[in-house]
C-alpha cells in the first residue's frame, strides 16, 4: 500500500488522463468483439471461465513442470485455452480440432512459443539486433519470425524481452536491447510492430508478449531470478519506459516477472501490474505469469501454498497461470469463498478472449499447413543483412580491416568459426543448424573467390582444459598472412536464462590459445562471438582488430566473411558498456556523478596521493568501461562539428505546455574512403535539478549513410518528451536547469552545446 502510494498520486492522475485519450490498439476497441464476449461469458460455467486462464507447456521444459499431460482432455472439457511449445502446423491444427469440434463452446486455442530471434530463419540474438540501432529492421525481422509462426498456428510469441540490464553477468542480458531505455523502448515497440502487423488480425500476424515485467534485469550480482532492489524514480525513469512503449505501440500481452522487486514479487505485485500497467498505462491485453512464476512465491515466502500464491497473483494483476499449477486447481474455491471476486475472473477472461477474437481465431482458428519447412531467400538476405549491421568493430589498428585476400593465407583458428548450432544462439525456436552457413565455409568460399586462400584449425573447444590443438592452431598461425581467430561464449550453457556468469573473460583456455598465436607474431583479427559484454583487456592492447560478432544467426559465416573482407561496413554500435573488469559491474553510461568523481586519466593504480585515494574508484582499475556504450568503429573516419543549438535558453513552463523546443544539429562529415553508415547519437545532461540526474542520457540516433567526402546536417528536436524526469515531488516533468547536448559518436565523446532552462 505504502509502496503503491509512493509510486506517486499527483503524477497518475496526469498519466490516467493521458492514457484515456490515447490511441488504443484496433482489436482493443472492436464493440462487436466485445459484444461476442459478453454473449460468451454469459454461457461460460467458472471452470470453463478458468480454463482459459491457464497454460501448459507440451516439453521443453525451462522450470518444475506441473507434472500434467492430459492436455488432450482437459481442452475437451473447456479446461485449458492455450499451450504452448507445440511447434508444427499438424500439432497445432489436431489439438485445435479437439477445441473447436469438441469443446462445448468451441473457444479456440492460442499456441505459444518463445520465438525471441527469429522461428525458422535464426535472425542474430536480441542485444546482437539491439547493436544495429536500426528499428526498422529489427521490426522487418520480427515480421518474418510472425509470418513463419504463423503458417505453423503459432500466433503467440513471449517475444519482446525489454528488461534493462546493467550487467553483464545477467545471462539474460542476450535477450534485452541492453542497458539504455531510450534504444530499448525503440527497439521494443518496433519487435510489437513486426509481431502484430498493421492488423493483428492479418493472418500473418502473431500476438507479442511484453516480458519480464518489471525490473527482472537489475538481479542482485547479476544471478537469475535473484531480488531487485531499485529504487522508485529508478524503475520509473529506467526500467519502465520500454515496457510503456510496447503498450502504445499495441502489444497484446504481458508477461510478469520471477524475481521480488523492493520486497513484493513481480508476479504478486499490485503496484505494477494493476496500478502502472493497468490504471496508468490503460493495457487492454492479458497478463500471463512466467513459468511457474506463481509457485514461486511460496518459496519466495509471500504464499503458504498454491492457494495462498494463486489468490495473491490473480488479485495483483496476473490474468493467465503458466504451469505453475495453481489457478487449475484453486481459483474456483478462491471465488467460491470470495477472495477472488468472479467479476475478476469474468474481467481477465474478457482480456485472454478479446486477444483471441483480435487475431481471428474464431474466424480462422487453424493454420493453413504451410509451416515453415524451409528458409526464403529474401528472408535469408534480411538475416544476413541484420547480422552485418550488429557486427561492432572495437579496434582496428592500422586499418587491419578489412582484409585484403588477394594472393594472402589467412589462418581461421577456432571452435565457434566452425560450429552451426552456436550461431543460432539461445532460444532458437524451431530454427535447425543444417540452416546455418557458418564462417568457416563462407570464408573459404569468399576469400577463395578473391584469390586468397584460407586454412583451418580448430585450436580448442570452447570449455577445455585440454591445449592439444594449440600446436596446430600456432603452426597454422605461422603459414599464414594473417590471422582471424573466432572465440567466445557457449551460447546455450553460458548466455540466456539460468545462463549468470561470475566471470566474463574468455571461457576455458580460449585465453591461453589467443597468447600462443598471437606469440607467432601475425597480425591477429579477434572475432568475439557472445551473448553479453567479456573483459578483453589483453585483446585490446595485443592484437590488431576486434570484432565483436555476437551470436549471428542462420548467416553468420556469410555476414562476418563479408564485413571481415569489406564487402560492407561494420555499423554496429555498443548498446551495453564493455568493462575492464567484473568488479565494475554493474556498469552503464547513464550513471550519477558522486561528489567526488573522477577522471580515469587522472588516476594512478595504486593511488599515489592522498587527493587520488579519497575519490570514488578503485584503488585497482579505472571506474570507465574499456569500451563505452554507443562505441562502434567503422572503415571509414567521420568528422562531428561541435553541437549546435537553435537557442541558448529555453523556458520549463514552455517546454512543458509543449509549445517550446530546442532544435540541436551538427555537420558530419566522411572524411575516409568508402562509404559507410554513421549512428549519429544525441545525449543530454541536466543540472541544478532537485534531483541528480545522469552525467549523459541518450535521447536521439539516426543511421545516416555517408558517401565518402561527403558531409550531411544531422538535426534532433528536444522537447517535453525528451527533457522530463521524475523529479523530487515524483512528477514528470521539465524542471528549470542548466542542459548540456551532445551529439556523438558514443556516449564517451562529443563536442557539447550549452542551454540554460528558466522557470
Ligand atoms: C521462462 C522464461 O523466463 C520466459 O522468458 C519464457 O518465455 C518462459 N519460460 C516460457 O518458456
Amino acid at each position: 500500500m505504502r509502496f503503491l502510494k509512493l509510486l506517486g498520486c499527483c503524477a497518475l492522475l496526469a498519466s490516467i488522463m493521458a492514457a484515456q485519450t490515447s490511441t488504443l490498439p484496433s482489436w482493443a476497441t472492436d464493440p462487436q468483439t466485445e459484444t461476442r464476449i459478453d454473449s460468451l461469458l454469459k454461457q461460460m460455467t467458472l471452470d470453463e471461465k478458468i480454463g482459459q486462464l491457464i497454460t501448459y507447456s507440451q516439453g521443453a521444459p525451462t522450470g518444475p513442470g506441473t507434472g500434467r499431460s492430459n492436455y488432450k482432455e482437459m481442452v475437451e472439457k473447456g479446461q485449458l485455452g492455450s499451450i504452448f511449445n507445440l511447434t508444427t502446423s499438424d500439432e497445432t491444427n489436431a489439438m485445435q480440432k479437439i477445441a473447436m469440434e469438441k469443446s462445448r463452446l468451441h473457444i479456440p486455442l492460442l499456441f505459444g512459443l518463445d520465438i525471441i530471434h527469429g522461428f525458422r530463419t535464426e535472425f542474430p540474438v536480441p542485444l546482437a539486433m539491439a547493436a544495429t540501432w536500426d528499428p526498422a529492421i529489427v521490426e522487418r525481422a520480427a515480421h518474418v519470425a510472425a509470418k513463419e509462426a504463423s503458417h505453423s498456428g503459432v500466433r503467440w510469441t513471449y517475444s519482446p524481452m525489454v528488461d534493462i540490464s546493467r550487467d553483464a553477468r545477467w545471462g539474460r542480458i542476450v535477450e534485452g536491447a541492453g542497458e539504455d531505455p531510450y534504444l530499448g523502448s525503440a527497439v521494443a515497440a518496433a519487435y510489437i510492430r513486426g509481431y502484430q502487423g498493421t492488423k493483428l488480425s492479418d493472418p500473418e500476424s502473431i500476438a507479442a508478449c511484453t516480458k519480464h515485467f518489471v525490473g527482472y534485469g537489475a538481479a542482485e550480482g547479476g544471478r537469475d531470478y535473484n531480488t531487485a532492489e531499485i529504487s522508485l524514480r529508478t524503475l520509473r525513469q529506467v526500467y519502465l519506459p520500454p515496457f510503456q512503449a510496447t503498450v502504445q505501440a499495441g502489444a497484446a500481452s504481458f508477461m510478469s516477472a520471477f524475481e521480488a522487486l523492493n520486497t513484493i514479487p513481480a508476479s504478486a505485485n499490485s503496484s505494477t501490474l494493476t496500478q502502472v500497467l493497468r490504471k496508468e498505462w490503460n493495457f487492454q491485453g492479458f497478463v500471463t505469469s512466467d513459468w511457474n512464476s506463481i509457485g514461486e512465491l511460496i518459496p519466495q515466502g509471500v504464499a503458504a501454498n498454491h492457494t495462498v500464491a494463486a489468490a495473491k497473483a490473480f488479485n495483483a494483476g496476473v490474468d493467465m497461470d503458466m504451469e505453475s499449477n495453481a489457478y487449475g486447481p484453486h481459483l474456483a474455491e478462491l471465488v467460491k469463498s470470495g477472495v477472488v471476486k468472479e467479476s475478476a475472473v469474468d474481467e481477465s477472461v474478457r482480456r485472454v478472449l478479446r486477444v483471441k477474437f483480435g487475431l481471428g481465431l474464431f474466424d480462422r482458428p487453424y493454420s493453413d499447413g504451410k509451416g515453415a519447412n524451409a528458409i526464403a531467400p529474401e528472408d535469408a538476405e534480411l538475416a544476413r543483412k541484420v547480422a552485418e549491421e550488429s557486427f561492432v568493430l572495437l579496434k582496428n589498428d592500422g586499418n587491419t580491416l578489412p582484409l585484403s585476400a588477394s594472393g594472402k593465407t589467412i589462418a581461421l583458428i577456432g571452435h565457434l568459426a566452425d560450429d552451426a548450432q552456436q550461431m543460432l544462439g539461445s532460444w532458437s525456436a524451431i530454427s535447425k543448424a543444417g540452416d546455418v552457413v557458418t564462417l568457416r565455409t563462407a570464408l573459404i568460399k569468399q576469400a577463395e573467390g578473391l584469390r586468397g586462400h584460407v586454412i583451418y584449425s580448430r585450436g580448442t573447444e570452447i570449455l577445455t582444459t585440454s591445449d592439444k590443438g594449440f600446436a596446430d592452431a600456432v603452426a597454422a598461425a605461422k603459414k599464414s598472412d594473417i590471422v582471424v581467430l573466432a572465440l567466445g561464449e557457449d551460447a546455450n550453457l553460458m548466455t540466456g536464462e539460468a545462463g549468470s556468469r561470475a566471470h566474463l573473460e574468455l571461457p576455458g583456455n580460449q585465453q591461453q590459445l589467443l597468447e600462443a598465436v598471437a606469440a607467432a607474431g601475425k597480425p591477429v583479427v579477434l572475432l568475439v562471438f557472445s551473448g553479453r559484454p567479456l573483459v578483453l583487456n589483453w585483446a585490446s592492447q595485443h592484437v590488431a582488430a576486434i570484432m565483436e560478432v555476437w551470436f549471428p544467426g542462420v548467416q553468420a559465416g556469410p555476414a562476418i566473411a563479408d564485413v571481415l573482407l569489406g564487402a560492407s561496413a561494420p555499423s554496429g554500435r555498443l548498446t551495453t558498456s564493455f568493462p575492464r573488469a567484473v568488479g565494475q559491474q554493474p556498469l552503464y553510461y547513464n550513471h550519477f556523478n558522486t561528489g567526488r568523481p573522477t577522471r580515469d586519466t587522472d588516476l594512478t593504480h595504486p593511488p599515489k596521493s592522498f587527493a587520488e585515494k579519497f575519490m570514488s574508484r578503485y584503488v585497482d582499475e579505472q571506474n570507465s568501461p574499456l569500451y563505452p556504450f554507443g562505441y562502434g568503429l567503422t572503415y571509414s573516419t567521420v568528422s562531428y562539428s561541435p553541437t549546435s543549438v537553435s537557442s541558448a535558453s529555453l523556458s520549463a513552463k514552455s517546454v512543458n505546455a509543449g509549445t517550446e523546443k530546442l532544435t540541436v544539429s551538427a555537420e558530419l562529415k566522411n572524411t575516409g574512403g568508402r562509404a559507410v553508415d554513421e549512428v549519429v547519437q544525441l545525449y543530454i545532461r541536466q543540472v541544478n535539478t532537485s534531483v541528480v540526474r545522469p552525467v549523459r542520457e541518450l535521447k536521439g540516433f539516426q543511421r545516416v549513410a555517408l558517401a565518402p567526402g561527403a558531409s550531411q546536417k544531422v538535426e534532433f528536436t528536444i522537447g517535453r518528451d525528451e527533457l522530463k524526469f521524475w523529479g523530487l515531488d515524483m512528477k514528470d516533468q521539465v524542471e528549470p536547469a542548466a542542459l548540456t547536448v551532445w551529439i556523438a559518436p558514443d556516449s564517451a565523446s562529443g563536442k557539447p552545446a550549452s542551454v540554460a532552462i528558466s522557470e
